[in-house]
């Protein structure tokens, strides 16, 4: 890399960083203050029936029972939600007279929550604020307030600005993105993930690498952005295998949550053609998000290594690289170790491994291209060369 980044034109960036973080094992007793800061009086709990079934919403629960607030739950959230989630969670809302929502689970129910928050305000259908087309500028600041509990560590959607749903007239995953969906305060209490099985510890684990690694080499300038997404690798090479094969390891897991939250404030900058053809798998072929990433993170970044050598160099080395090889070699090992690690956390190599069928590869590529998250790719790509990309996946 070059010693100093200078921003390309035009020369002035701006940047933002907020979001009130409440963080550690044991974080979740700090609840009741925050939805007392909030002012909530009837919070919605959003959530799915896995975080039901792991105990943790009765948890949450109780520590607000204890702190005298009974809360409503919503737990019917699909995994990588659907606006009829969005619409059920919304009717929730209205008819029990709630005034703030916490999103408690994974990715999918947070963004709900989100996409729920959104709603009580602001007129459907959610297309409208679909970011791809600029849905942005008609998201006000008037929403509920919401606080984010992750029991995941992989999307980071705690302290990001976007929900993602299926839309039902194009089938499409659809990213709104907003300064105002940005939680009020995210819980981050790295135990509630001690007993997430080892198959979702890794998807997800690789989702939180993969926001690290494509807003690290994605166009533009934002050095707080890469800083952060650096020291988001560095925990996700030393900690991903630990918290895969010892749940309850909470050293490891906390480096993960820690991991989860960077790659997310990271994104901020953009991502790349690997979050594309991730928003294109799910829905059609029913492949995990982190899954999906998992399987196309090494061959994009080969794809990209001739125009972001240094950039790979550098997440070879906070993957683990001691080599002190030359920058072209440290790139190429970027790539291998990235394999590695999904080998090591027990993930499919290939897409056909994943259930995807063959046939619907061009379809795809055609959704892929039509998401907006490839826009930040720091090698422009064409809807052939995310077709020859899956197909190199495959
Ligand atoms: N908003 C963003 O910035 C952003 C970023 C990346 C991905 N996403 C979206 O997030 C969704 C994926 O989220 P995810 O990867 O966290 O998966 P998820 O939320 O779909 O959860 C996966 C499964 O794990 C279960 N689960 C969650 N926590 C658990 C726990 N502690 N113990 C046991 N089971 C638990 C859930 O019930 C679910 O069945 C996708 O829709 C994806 O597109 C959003
Ligand atoms: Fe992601």
């Amino acid at each position: 890399m070059k010693p100093f980044d200078i921003p390309p034109e035009p020369r002035v960036t701006e940047m933002a960083w907020p979001t009130r973080i409440v963080f550690g094992a044991g974080a979740l007793q700090r609840l009741p203050a925050q939805v007392a800061r909030l002012r909530m009086k009837r919070p919605l709990v959003v959530t799915d029936a896995g975080v039901v079934k792991a105990g943790l919403v009765s948890r949450v629960l109780e520590t607000m029972k204890t702190a005298g607030v009974t809360c409503a739950v919503f737990d019917r959230v699909e995994p990588n939600p659907t606006e009829a989630d969005v619409f059920a969670g919304l009717e929730a809302y209205r008819q029990q007279g709630c005034d703030g929502i916490i999103a408690l689970g994974g990715g999918s129910a947070l963004d709900a929550g989100k996409l729920v928050q959104l709603l009580t305000t602001h007129e459907p259908p959610l297309s409208r604020y679909d970011d791809a087309t600029g849905g942005d500028q008609f998201i006000r600041e008037d929403v509920p307030p919401l606080i984010a509990i992750p029991t995941t560590a992989g999307t980071g959607s705690e302290v990001g600005r976007s929900g993602v749903v299926t839309l039902k007239d194009t089938g499409r995953k659809t990213v709104i993105f907003s300064p105002h969906l940005l939680p009020r305060a995210a819980v981050v209490d790295p135990e509630l993930t001690l007993g997430l099985p080892p198959a979702i510890t890794a998807a997800t684990g690789m989702d939180a690498l993969t926001h690290c690694v494509e807003a690290y080499v994605a166009q533009g300038f934002h050095p707080l952005a890469d800083a952060v997404a650096v020291d988001g690798m560095t925990r996700v090479g030393r900690s991903l295998v630990t918290a895969v094969r010892e749940g309850e390891d909470l050293a490891a897991r906390t480096d993960m949550m820690v991991a989860a939250m960077e790659g997310a404030m990271a994104f901020q900058k953009g991502l790349g053609a690997c979050h594309a053809l991730a928003h294109a798998l799910t829905p059609i072929s029913g492949v995990p998000h982190g899954l999906a990433n998992a399987i196309c993170l090494p061959v994009v970044m080969e794809f990209n290594r001739a125009v972001c050598t240094a950039r790979l160099a550098r997440v070879a080395v906070a993957l683990g690289d001691t080599t002190q090889a030359r920058e072209e070699v440290l790139a190429g090992n970027a790539v291998e170790r990235v394999r590695q690690l999904n080998a090591a956390v027990g993930l499919p190599s290939r897409l056909r491994d994943a259930g995807v069928r063959e046939a619907d590869l061009p379809l795809i590529a055609t959704k892929a291209f039509q998401d907006a998250s490839h826009q930040g790719n720091p090698r422009k790509v064409t809807e052939a060369d995310l077709l020859a990309l899956a197909r190199e996946a495959y």
